[in-house]
């Protein structure tokens, strides 16, 4: 039971970015090594594939919200986390994207975006969690 994992030897992981990829595939990888896994995505919409694949093999793995660009969304995240297992043992900072394209053919916009979320965020959420 979640309650009790804080008072266990299990470790809680949190991947970032597990609505596809490489967060989708360590996300399963941890929760079958015993890992309480909280696979999180922006969007909850996308968390019904892990959710079934998890169920399906029995895996202790959780679906949470946490964007990476959004402060708000990262403080949520962490406190709910931790009301609820009391404690985060490994983080895996995957969520990002790449933005493929010639600099004169993209927006500063786009430039400025996909910089934020590679780069600040890999600040952010170990911050949140000090
Ligand atoms: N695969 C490679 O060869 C390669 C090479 C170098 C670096 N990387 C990096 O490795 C990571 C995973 O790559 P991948 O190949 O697995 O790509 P992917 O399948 O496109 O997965 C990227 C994940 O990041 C999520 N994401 C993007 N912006 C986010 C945000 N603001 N908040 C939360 N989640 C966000 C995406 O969510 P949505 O589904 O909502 O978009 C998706 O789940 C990325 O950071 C990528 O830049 C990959």
């Amino acid at each position: 039971m979640p309650s009790s994992i804080s008072s266990s030897n299990q470790k809680v992981a949190i991947v970032t970015g597990s609505s596809s990829g490489i967060g989708f595939e360590t996300s399963l990888t941890l929760a079958r090594s015993g890992f309480f896994t909280y696979a999180t995505m922006r969007n909850l919409g996308k968390g019904e594939v892990i959710k079934s694949a998890a169920a399906k093999e029995g895996l202790p793995l959780r679906v949470a919200q946490l964007d990476v660009t959004e402060d708000r969304s990262i403080n949520d995240a962490v406190h709910s986390i931790i009301s609820d297992v009391g404690k985060i043992d490994v983080l895996v900072n995957n969520a990002g994207y790449g933005l493929n394209g010639a600099f004169e053919d993209l927006a500063m916009e786009e430039i400025k975006a996909q910089f934020e979320t590679t780069t600040w965020y890999l600040f952010r959420l170990p911050c949140a969690l000090c």
